[in-house]
This record gives structure tokens, sequence and C-alpha cells, in this order.
């Protein structure tokens, strides 16, 4: 018996001194020392020996357990600290590695010239202001000079969100004008970039949804020359100086006089080719002095103040500015297409 526990203290404690995890020393612990152990059965057999042995090889016994138990405690703690290291060793942050690259993007070519136009109307004193998507009829239409009955009205080419027609999609951003002159303090210069809806299909140079810049200025004394100036001004420093423009008598319900202002093609020079589409003039704008009705109905006394005001489609000047042939491209946001500007 004192053999068998010699050879069990042998090969129980080089094995736990070689045991690498803690899984394999739980089940070394239940092996050994478990109720279905070796020790267990060692202890069993000792109803074999004699009163007089029984003690002594009880001590060894008890001395063996607990020398076991030290040893399984020893190297839990060894094993911890091994796992301990072997995963801080793993976690470590090597602060020498190149670092991850990230895709980073760019601003839209669109907004490109968005902010380049707002930057040249900056520059002159303008104040750029926003304004909602969502508007009355009374806005987008009434209050400039639209009345009921004209054709821009109608549920084909409009976003109504009610049967009543009073409240829809802005079609223009000229509400933009009523806005301003109803809440700011006269003389007022701004331009109100944004997003415009109407019932357009979808093909190379329409969209239900596009962007137009409002532009307007309101004080003693304005007149049609100083809206020829400024917009010539805006254009030279777009296309660079020099650039020819043309003011065509037109027709706006909130302007008056009205006009449209056209670019003489930047390509061929006014001799006509596929870019000004044998034209050789580009449309740009609709422009006009702010009706006096219209300056009236927002209590502006229109004996005392003048103003003018323009639009123009944002798209059309970033596919001229781009020589991109598909509107569609500017709205797909393919980055392919736009990793490109
Ligand atoms: N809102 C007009 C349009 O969408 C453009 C315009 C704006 C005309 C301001 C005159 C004055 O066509």
């Amino acid at each position: 018996m004192k053999e068998l526990m010699q050879s069990l203290r042998e090969s129980s404690i080089k094995a736990i001194l070689e045991c690498e995890s803690a899984e394999l020393l739980e089940q070394l612990r239940v092996k050994y020392l478990g109720k279905k152990g070796e020790l267990t059965a060692i202890l069993r057999q000792m109803g074999k020996l004699t009163a007089e042995e029984r003690p002594a090889m009880g001590q060894l016994a008890n001395k063996l357990r607990a020398d076991i138990e030290e040893a399984l405690d020893k190297r839990k703690t060894q094993i911890n600290s091994l796992m301990l290291e072997k995963k801080l060793e793993e976690e470590a942050l090597d602060v020498t590695m190149p670092g991850e690259k990230y895709a980073l993007g760019h601003k839209h070519p669109m907004y490109n010239v968005l902010d380049q136009i707002k930057d040249i109307f900056i520059g002159m004193g303008f104040e750029i202001v926003d304004g909602p998507e969502i508007e009355l009829a009374d806005y987008n239409f009434s209050k400039l000079n639209i009345e009921e009955g004209h054709p821009s009205r109608e549920w084909t080419d409009t976003f109504y969100f009610t049967p009543d027609s009073k409240i829809l999609l802005r079609t223009q951003t000229s509400p933009m004008q009523i806005h301003a002159m109803e809440t700011r303090e006269l003389p007022i210069r701004i331009i109100a970039p944004g997003r415009v809806y109407r019932k357009d299909e979808v093909d190379a140079t329409h969209s239900p949804m596009f962007h137009q810049i409002e532009g307007m200025v309101i004080d003693k004394g304005v007149t049609m020359s100083d809206l020829k100036a400024t917009l010539n001004l805006v254009v030279e420093k777009i296309y660079g100086k020099g650039t020819v423009t043309r003011f065509r008598p037109h027709h706006f319900p909130f302007t008056e006089p009205s006009c449209e202002m056209d670019i003489q093609c930047h390509k061929c020079g006014g001799k006509g080719c596929p870019t000004c589409k044998g034209e050789g003039w580009i449309e740009v704008l609709g422009a006009g002095m702010v009706h006096p009705k219209v300056l009236a109905g927002c209590g502006i006394d229109p004996d005392v103040y003048s103003g003018w005001a323009f639009g123009m489609g944002l798209e059309r000047l970033a596919l001229g500015e781009y020589k991109i042939t598909d509107m569609r491209l500017i709205f797909e946001n393919d980055v392919r297409f736009l990793e490109q500007f």
C-alpha cells in the first residue's frame, strides 16, 4: 500500500506539473482526488490493514492528499499567469504597424459648383438662406402672382400632399423670395439654394427632383442694370473674363420685366456645337425685376423699394462645368462616377 501511494505520488505530481491548461488540471484533480479517483481507490483498501498499520497509513494518505492539492494549487497559479502573459502578448498593440486605410469621401461635384457660387455671392455681401421643401401653395404660387388655373399649378406637374392643393413639394426656390421679404429687414441680399420637385419623367436632362439657386436683392433704387451687372460678374467668375451673356425677354408672373439669360457657348464661341446643341448659346437662368404686386403683397412699398431676382438650375451648371452628358449620373451616386472629380 505504501508503494501504491508512493507511485501515485510520483505519477500525479509529475502529471500535474506538466499540465498545460486549467481544464486538464481539473481533469487531473478528479482523476487523483475525486470520489472515483486513484487516492480513493487506495484508501478503500485500508480495510485490509491491521489496526496497528492503519494510523500510519492514514497519515501517509492525508499527507499525500495535501501534497497533491498543493501541487494542483501551485500549478493552477502558474497556468493562470501563463495564460495572462499569453493573452497580453496576443493583444499587444504594435504601434509601429501601418494603420488601416479608410476610404475618405469627397464633395459631390455638384456641391463643388454650389460652393463656388456661394463664395462668389458671399463676396458680394449676399447671405445664404435655407427654407422648407414642403411648402404652402400660397408661397409657391399665390404670393408669387401665379394665379389659380395657371398651368404650373396642375396636378400633372406638381406633387401635392392634400386634395385641396394647399400643401406641396415646392416646384421652385422662388417661394424663398416671399419668406425673405416677409421676415427680413430691408435691404435684402440673399441667395437660397435647395431642392425642388416636379412631376417629370427621368431622362438625360430631367429628374423629378433637382436643385435651384434663387437670388434676390431688394433695396431703394435697384434697377435691371444692377441685375445684369451682377449676373455678368458671376458668369465671368465661373467661366472666365470676357464670357458673353445675352438677356432675352421672357415671362414670369412674379417678375416684370422678365428675362432669360444665356451665355455664349464657351466651347465653340457661338458658332454652334454639340455642347450648345448647335445654338451657340446656353440658357442659364430666369430672372427679372420683382413684380410690384409681389412686393406689395409682402408689405414692401413698390414706390419706394425695387428689386431683382433670378433662379438657376444647379444640375445644368454642373453638367456644363464637368462636361457630364447625363443628369442621372449626378443622382445615382455611383462611386465609380463620383471618384473622377
Ligand atoms: N422660378 C423660376 C423657374 O423655376 C425662375 C425665376 C426665378 C425667374 C426668379 C425669375 C425670377 O423657372
